[in-house]
């Protein structure tokens, strides 16, 4: 795996994740099984505070990834450590923000936020309280008793998004959060998440995502997976000064990064 480095410092390691394997078995139509070798000795460590995007070509593991840290799925081998304590197959360590966004059509905005809240006995005045704070640092408080459908697309991955961090574990899973949007309301998105990111206090983040553009903006390390059984190719450790606007996709150092992610991603091996 190659190493870039020159991004700012953190705290000590937060989740380690170690040599991780895991291959799925399919059925096939008279006897036995197909193997689908999906994650190879998958290796490395997550400081507390930091924003890491994983990219990697579609059906290399990234989701399968996510799903074995959030215990909802068990690997063959490897170790999966959160603050000190092994988390294999137990689930409640992290907020997980799944591929689609998953909003319940029935309930408000304000609802849809407190869901997690709920679902951890939380009175429901107090959750309130908690969404309403949040909602306004996400310019959706005008929008709490709306219903998901009267939302624009960029509003309810907002709103899903909101929910995710409310749910208040310290790492929070994001698989593909803006992978639905325009290029436009996109990069309202970062502009957005660029802002608010300093001025709350914020959790540990992993982020997929398929836009290397988006990965340079938003992370301080990105990971490139390979093609799958997924191995980790490249760990570019993001140098770019913060609050990062748009205007940087245009200078010299930005652009060498993003050559440096391409030619990893698009390199066989
Ligand atoms: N529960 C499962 N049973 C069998 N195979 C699975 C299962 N989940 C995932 N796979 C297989 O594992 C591989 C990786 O899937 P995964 O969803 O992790 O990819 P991904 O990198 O997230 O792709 P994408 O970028 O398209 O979302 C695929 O070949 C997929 O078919
Ligand atoms: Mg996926």
């Amino acid at each position: 795996m190659q190493e870039h480095t020159g991004a700012r410092s953190f705290a000590s390691g937060y989740l380690e994740v170690k040599n991780l394997y895991k291959t799925y078995y399919l059925p096939k139509r008279e006897t036995g099984s197909i193997a689908v070798p999906t994650l190879e000795d998958i290796s490395f460590t997550v400081k507390k505070g930091e924003f890491i995007s994983i990219i990697g070509p579609s059906g290399c593991g990234k989701s399968t990834l996510f799903n074995l840290i959030s215990g909802l799925e068990i690997p063959d081998k490897g170790q999966i450590i959160l603050d000190g304590k092994e988390i294999i197959g137990q689930k409640g360590h992290v907020s997980y923000m799944l591929q689609k966004d998953l909003l319940l059509p029935w309930r408000t905005v304000l609802e849809n936020c407190i869901l997690g809240l709920e679902l951890q006995n939380v009175p429901k005045r107090e959750a309130i309280n908690t969404a309403n704070c949040l909602l306004a640092d996400f310019n959706l408080s005008e929008f709490a008793g709306s219903y998901p459908a009267s939302l624009s697309g960029g509003m309810r991955q907002r709103v899903a998004f909101l929910r995710t961090m409310l749910a208040g574990r310290e790492l929070l899973l994001l698989d593909e959060p803006f992978g639905a949007l325009d290029a436009y309301t996109k990069s309202e998105m970062h502009d957005w998440l660029a802002g608010i990111w300093p001025r709350i206090s914020h959790p540990t983040v992993l982020f997929i995502t398929h836009d290397v553009e988006e990965a340079l903006l938003l992370s301080d390390n990105v990971y490139v997976l390979g093609p799958r059984p997924a191995k980790l190719k490249l760990q570019l450790s993001v140098s770019l000064q913060r609050p990062r606007t748009r205007k940087l996709v245009v200078e010299k150092g930005f652009i060498e990064m993003k050559r440096i992610l391409m030619d990893s991603l698009f390199t066989l091996g």
